[in-house]
């Protein structure tokens, strides 16, 4: 796998800056990145260099028409800490249905898993020890030609970096039911990982905010009827003993975490159902009693918990967090997969050193 890659270490590693019982989402980059380029009809140049600013042209047509997708995932390391990374090859598929929709080039397998199993060999020390923390990989590709004119660019930049990650969010959201702004649309972009999706929901989850609320809950868009996401997650809502998430048909991202909870919930006996959901059945459930949970799921959030929900004025208070049995049970089963305490089933889990076929 990637025979050709080049290899320029850092002079000295930043790590012993780091304070890893502290470390705030995002901020914190570890020493290399990954890069490669696509030209002439070819990915080349695969490279390891250290994490550092990129020279660009101001007139890259990712940055005029949002030419740029992305991905998330997470490595961990088991008991005998060794690393352990969870479910790249979905990660690697899901890139490539998102690079089909913005017209650009599909990633090889050697280069999106090849490259990055090159990186965790350079920076395998910052993958966190500690319970709870996690390495967030960041795999994005984005246009680079040097051209203001509107067409699908000639050529790509495919870049991974890697910061070592404690939890996303810190205690259960209070989310708002967007009533005005939607985050997609039939025939859309909703299902693939594109920049633009998430510059599109600022404007309205800064004005949440400002009402004090965490995140937003999102409606479809044509009918305004149907839950779809919240923020950057995927939504699930325990009505009775079932658990109910929206099915994706083309305006959901398909979360990783999101399917790995439903594998898990079913090897569990969880009762579960993927169909259309409105918000007013949630709000039925609710005033019959019934509405035990609702949780997010996302890579960088994995399980959060949703403390309360708004629509249109009338708030939903939902049990607390400790009384959840049943995500709490799937938050459990999927983080022993994950750092490797127990079975792995579903054959989810890659070591450094595996060949990938
Ligand atoms: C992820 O969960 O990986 C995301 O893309 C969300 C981002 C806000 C970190």
């Amino acid at each position: 796998m990637l025979s050709n890659i080049k290899i320029n270490r850092i002079s000295q590693s930043n790590i012993q800056n780091v304070d890893f019982d502290n470390i705030p989402f995002g901020k914190v980059f570890s020493d290399h990145m990954f890069i490669a380029d696509y030209r002439d009809g070819k990915w080349c140049d695969p490279r390891i260099v250290p994490y550092e600013p990129i020279a660009m042209s101001p007139a890259i047509s990712a940055l005029h028409y949002g030419q740029s997708i992305f991905e998330g995932m997470k490595a961990y390391r088991n008991p005998e800490g060794k690393p352990l990374l969870f479910r790249p090859e979905a990660n690697h598929k899901r890139m490539n249905k998102s690079a089909e929709r913005l017209c650009m080039p599909n990633i090889t397998k050697d280069f999106f898993i090849g490259g990055l199993l090159e990186l965790l060999k350079v920076d395998e020390q910052w993958i966190p020890k500690k319970d709870g923390y996690s390495l967030y990989i960041r795999p994005f590709m984005f246009a680079i030609d040097e051209y203001v004119g509107i067409r699908p660019s000639e050529s790509y930049r495919f870049i991974i970096f890697t910061c070592p990650v404690g939890s996303y969010y810190t205690a259960p959201l209070n989310v708002k039911v967007s009533d005005n702004y939607v985050r997609a649309f039939p025939r859309g972009t909703g299902y693939a990982k594109v920049a633009g999706n998430y510059a599109a929901g600022m404007l309205p989850l800064k004005f949440a905010r400002q009402e004090g609320f965490d995140q937003l809950v999102w409606l479809d868009g044509k009918e305004m009827k149907y839950v779809e996401e919240s923020g950057t997650m995927n939504l699930f809502f325990q009505i009775g003993d079932t658990l109910v998430t929206p099915i994706a048909e083309g305006t959901i991202l398909e979360g990783i975490t999101r399917d790995s909870i439903l594998k898990l919930a079913k090897d569990l006996g969880v009762k579960v159902e993927v169909r259309k959901l409105s918000i007013e059945e949630v709000f039925e459930a609710y005033n019959k009693g019934k509405l035990k949970d609702a949780f997010g799921t996302g890579t960088a959030a994995t399980i959060a918990p949703i403390q309360t929900i708004t629509y249109k004025g009338f708030r939903m208070e939902l049990p607390p967090v400790e009384s959840r049995s049943v995500s709490l049970k799937l938050h459990h089963a999927l983080d022993a997969i994950r750092t490797g305490k127990s079975e792995d089933p579903h054959g989810w889990m890659i070591k450094l050193n595996d060949k990938i076929s």
